[in-house]
């Protein structure tokens, strides 16, 4: 198990665009490891997504788990652990809602950000085949955030309203029991 540092708001790294995961790499020794490594970082720090430039490896390359069930995102259908590699999104309706979002790399905060709900993901999967997802509500924001590192983005360039980037703590005293519309 190895479980790797991830680098905070302030590294530069976690600004610039990753490059494609090239087709020969696929199903390598390299790229398994690396892709262990990532799940290993993402139990390890507890999270629902992480990109590999997350752990300073420049790819274009993620994964997402989210836990089934009620949640304070409404009830979730869940997502097995799934690799993403070379994904791109299009976005199929404009209509967006807003959700308090946190980042393994912004440790300590939240903020609230509004993003197109409805979305469909292209990627290609470990054993080098094409996959297409279509998603909605959270969901659709969660695959945003995490693929928004992959250009050199993070949640909090999204932020509209500055007064809604906060504290966890002051999140969870001032804000925790607003409604996310
Ligand atoms: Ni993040």
């Amino acid at each position: 198990m190895a479980v790797r540092k991830i680098i905070r708001m302030g590294h530069p790294n976690l600004r610039h665009t990753a490059a494609e995961v090239p087709s020969t790499s696929i199903g390598s020794d390299e790229l398994s490891r690396l892709i262990d490594d990532m799940i290993d970082t993402l139990h390890d720090y507890g999270g629902i997504g992480l990109a590999a430039p997350q752990i300073d490896e420049p790819l274009r390359l993620a994964i997402i788990e989210i836990p089934g069930g009620p949640s304070r995102y409404g009830d979730l259908t869940p997502l097995p652990l799934t690799t993403f590699i070379n994904p791109n999104i299009e976005v199929l309706n404009q209509d967006s809602a807003g959700f308090w979002e946190g980042c393994l790399s912004v440790p300590g905060l939240r903020g609230y950000v509004e993003r197109p709900q409805h979305i469909r993901v292209d990627y290609t999967t470990v054993e080098n085949q094409s996959a297409t997802l279509e998603l909605q509500g959270f969901c659709a924001t969660v695959f945003q955030h995490e693929f928004d590192h992959l250009d050199g983005k993070l949640y909090i360039d999204h932020i509209k309203d500055r007064t809604k980037l906060v504290f966890e703590e002051e999140y969870i005293r001032y804000w925790a029991e607003e409604s996310n519309d």
